[in-house]
């Protein structure tokens, strides 16, 4: 005899309203979804200040923030340190932005103490690391719908291109009826979505496609005509 249990879901998913919080951060007090406003923002947790790869990972973002500005993207860095921390952790991070190609601290990081924020979206993995956030990446839009999610472990650092990649992805698919293959980067061939029918599809792409199968019809990037 089977019993079924149904498992309770307790993350947040791609699709959700992503939480609206109040938090610390070194630029003060923030309301999460007024901070956001009509951009999209990217909310990244690292493990802990004054780690190395940590270092390395916030230096980086910082160097990429012009491009993350190009795109209406609001950068925001969350850990459970203290405001303090996180002030005198950014010296360290000017240090090392040489080494990695980075830039000095230039986007506000959430002092999340008491690990609210923290718990609302799920940063805390007992499993990898014992009360720590770990490398969570969260994709908000102006709509505070979550686009993208993202978690990789302690000891593995990230690679801000791709998320920036991504970005670029989600901000085209949401304004045109494309999605995007396979290392697919800005100007690059996009492809039809499969739920528009070819008669729709000729509507929308005069200029008609390339099908390399009847589901699979690419059509120039439709960003780099406006
Ligand atoms: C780091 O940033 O290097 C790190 C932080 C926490 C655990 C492991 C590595």
């Amino acid at each position: 005899m089977f019993k079924l249990f149904k498992k309770k879901s307790t993350g947040l998913r791609i699709g959700d309203t992503a939480p609206d919080f109040k938090a610390e951060t070194t630029d003060g007090t923030i309301k999460f979804h007024d901070w956001i406003g009509d951009s999209y923002a990217m909310l990244f947790s690292h493990p802990k200040d004054f780690t190395p790869v940590c270092s390395t990972e916030l230096s980086r973002t910082a160097a990429l923030k012009p491009e993350f500005d190009k795109r209406n993207t609001k950068v925001m860095g969350l850990s459970v340190d203290s405001v303090g921390d996180h002030a005198m952790w950014e010296n360290d991070i000017g240090d090392v932005a040489k080494h990695f190609n980075g830039a000095p601290l230039n986007f506000p990081l959430i002092a999340d103490n008491d690990k609210k924020v923290a718990e609302l979206y799920g940063m805390i993995h007992p499993g990898e690391l014992d009360n720590l956030t770990i490398r969570s990446v969260f994709i908000i839009g102006p709509d505070k719908k979550i686009k993208l999610i993202m978690t990789y472990p302690a000891s593995t650092g990230r690679n801000f291109l791709e998320i920036l990649r991504a970005l670029d992805s989600i901000q085209l698919t949401a304004k045109h009826k494309v999605a995007t293959p396979v290392d697919w980067k800005h100007g690059d061939d996009c492809i039809i979505v499969p739920a528009l029918s070819d008669d729709e599809a000729k509507g929308l792409f005069p200029d008609g496609w390339n099908a390399v199968k009847s589901y699979l019809r690419l059509v120039p990037d439709p960003s780099k005509n406006k």
